[in-house]
């Protein structure tokens, strides 16, 4: 396959400050980065941007020109299961009725092209899928919902009526002699549609609304850098040979090549946003540009199931945030192979704090569930995925953030101290936020592992032991090591593990408090109906120091009702012994205090 993703930004730590340089070019390039940095491209005009400042500040600067990912449905947040080998609608009956009988949480099924006829885009085998709508509305009932793949090119066949529409409007991409391109993709020879022209985009968006009928979630588009199969020359189309419309002004694919599976994408969200315009639009995309990050999430492709492939992982999701595609994450256990059961279970952990979480493979290996390798992975992988649930209003909130201001909210640790010299190479930890630092478990056998961290004090999430600047630091298997910053109110909930909107107020928040070491700290918490555009509400806490202790103060904005019907307060690293929630006493056990409704202020002594 071709690289999937290339864009040209990059951003510079540097110790007189750190800056980021921003080429709008989607020509093929050539980056250098030695004494000096050189960017040299194929063609086009020499436009670029540059910003300086902290990588939050260059964050918010880059996103601006190139768009920030909107809130996507809360339930996109939740645990994909997907193999390229479910061929049927019993297949996948059984995947989600192993869920439930485990006692998983599962959000999404995502379905391969095994689903289609001949491997082709937008079609449903009858088959093996006699009622796709009703077994939707199944899956939907146990919370459950169904994402299918899409891949663009076209089958060269009269009998398939996407190519005759196709041709009939001239949305194929031609030679100069007027002749299609073709390359063989998996329904054999391919057509491909050129979406650098409105008029096929808005033709590709109408093809959607019978599968939205049917009740598909949302979009996997695949090999749309557009990926090939062909084992010498060029593994995309021609780049200097193949045409583009490049909205009306021409061009070749040396210039399209980059944007196409982009353009696609926003051909899939304009249609989502017509058909469905209730309802957020979910779609990952595994070729895009500068600018993705408005249609699609991504996903980090074929990679292997080597311990080396999950070691990369961390730099591919990093570099994706720090190009502002909030969303992305791995086949969890690599696509080709099959994992050790510890190489599964050290993945899974790592990916339990990364925005996309998904397991998928190839069609040749193993089936691949969190109960295939038995105990005890299957209850740590349980644990660490009730873990990733009880923190959705974290994940939640972080999303909101990133629709606001285009942070990833998996960062790199230097994130949270640019100028700290140590932390700019850190390959093996990442940041959740600005409060949370995951340092995953990377090689086989480890029981402990060194970890170096942003100045100040960190709690070690598990038994809240103190962490300061380095530590080796134990990883059994049922853990790897998770810190959280002193100064941190961190939300997590309780309830069903379902992600339907919470509006019953059948859930409990708890408030994890970390206290700040001196002076206060804030947090804002987002909530919503968890799809959609109505309502949403913002509930501030800050906690500050006092001198007989510490005072929490909440204030709220937003039409959202606050959709918790319990809220308790957890304090960490230092001993409460009373409790007043607006002036009244109330009972703490064990550092909890639980508060029957939303308060102005909790004084804590
Ligand atoms: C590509 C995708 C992979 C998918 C396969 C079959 O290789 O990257 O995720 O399973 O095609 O559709």
């Amino acid at each position: 396959d071709p690289m999937y993703i290339c864009i040209p930004v990059y951003l510079g730590l540097h110790n007189q400050g750190s800056y980021l340089v921003f080429y709008e070019n989607s020509f093929d390039a050539r980056f250098s980065f030695s004494e000096v940095a050189t960017a040299a491209f194929e063609g086009g005009a020499l436009r670029y941007y540059v910003a300086i400042g902290t990588p939050a500040h260059l964050l918010e600067r880059y996103t601006e020109l190139t768009g920030r990912a909107p809130m996507p449905p809360r339930w996109a947040l939740g645990y994909h299961q997907s193999h390229w080998g479910y061929r049927t609608e019993e297949a996948v009956r059984k995947t989600y009725q192993g869920f439930e009988a485990h006692n998983l949480p599962l959000s999404v099924i995502h379905l391969d092209i095994d689903v289609q006829v001949g491997f082709r885009a937008f079609t449903v085998d009858p088959d093996r899928f006699p009622n796709l709508n009703g077994f939707i509305r199944e899956l939907l009932e146990h919370g459950v919902q169904f994402v299918t793949i899409l891949n663009p090119g076209v089958k060269a066949s009269r009998a398939s009526n996407l190519f005759l529409e196709g041709c009939v409007l001239d949305a194929f991409c031609k030679l100069p002699d007027g002749r299609f391109v073709v390359g063989p993709v998996w329904p054999g020879w391919c057509v491909f549609p050129d979406f650098t022209n409105p008029a096929v985009r808005r033709w590709w968006s109408r093809q959607y609304e019978f599968l939205l009928d049917v009740g598909v979630a949302g979009f996997w588009h695949d090999m749309n850098e557009p990926a090939a199969f062909i084992t010498s020359g060029d593994r995309s189309l021609p780049p200097r040979a193949t045409q583009h419309h490049m909205e009306g002004r021409g061009g070749t694919h040396l210039e399209a090549h980059n944007v196409y599976g982009m353009l696609q994408s926003q051909a899939a969200y304009d249609s989502l946003g017509h058909y469905r315009p209730q309802q957020r639009p979910f779609i990952v995309s595994r070729a895009g540009w500068a600018g993705l990050q408005r249609y699609a999430w991504t996903w980090t492709g074929d990679i292997e199931c080597t311990w080396t492939a999950l070691r990369q992982t961390i730099s591919t999701v990093l570099g994706l945030g720090l190009s502002g595609i909030p969303y992305s994450g791995p086949d969890i256990g690599g696509f080709q192979g099959n994992p050790t059961a510890e190489l599964y279970l050290r993945w899974f952990q790592m990916c339990s704090f990364i925005t996309f979480c998904r397991t998928h493979s190839a069609n040749n290996v193993e089936d691949r569930n969190p109960w295939t390798y038995g105990e005890p992975t299957l209850s740590i992988i349980r644990q660490f995925l009730q873990l990733r649930y009880k923190l959705m209003p974290y994940f939640y909130t972080l999303s909101w953030e990133a629709s606001q201001k285009g942070y990833a909210p998996v960062r790199p640790a230097f994130w949270a101290e640019p100028t700290n010299t140590a932390l700019w190479n850190l390959d093996d930890v990442f940041l959740l936020g600005d409060r949370l630092l995951i340092a995953p478990i990377l090689q086989e056998g480890q029981r402990s592992r060194h970890v170096t961290l942003p100045s100040g004090r960190w709690y070690h999430f598990w038994d809240d032991a103190v962490v300061e600047n380095q530590a080796d630091l134990d990883a059994p298997l049922e853990r790897i090591p998770v810190l959280v910053k002193a100064g941190t109110i961190l939300p997590m909930e309780e309830g069903s593990y379902n992600l339907l909107p919470p509006t019953e107020g059948s859930r409990r928040l708890i408030l994890h408090l970390y206290p700040p070491v001196e002076e206060s700290c804030t947090f804002t918490l987002y909530s919503d109906r968890g799809d959609g555009y109505e309502a949403y509400r913002l509930d501030h806490f800050q906690v500050r120091h006092i001198a007989d202790g510490l005072d929490f103060v909440w204030d709220s904005e937003g039409e959202f009702a606050f959709p918790y019907s319990q809220i308790q307060v957890q304090v960490h690293g230092r001993q409460v012994q009373q409790a007043w929630v607006d002036g009244a006493e109330i009972p703490v056990q064990e550092n909890r205090i639980d508060v029957s409704d939303r308060f102005t202020l909790l004084h804590l002594r």
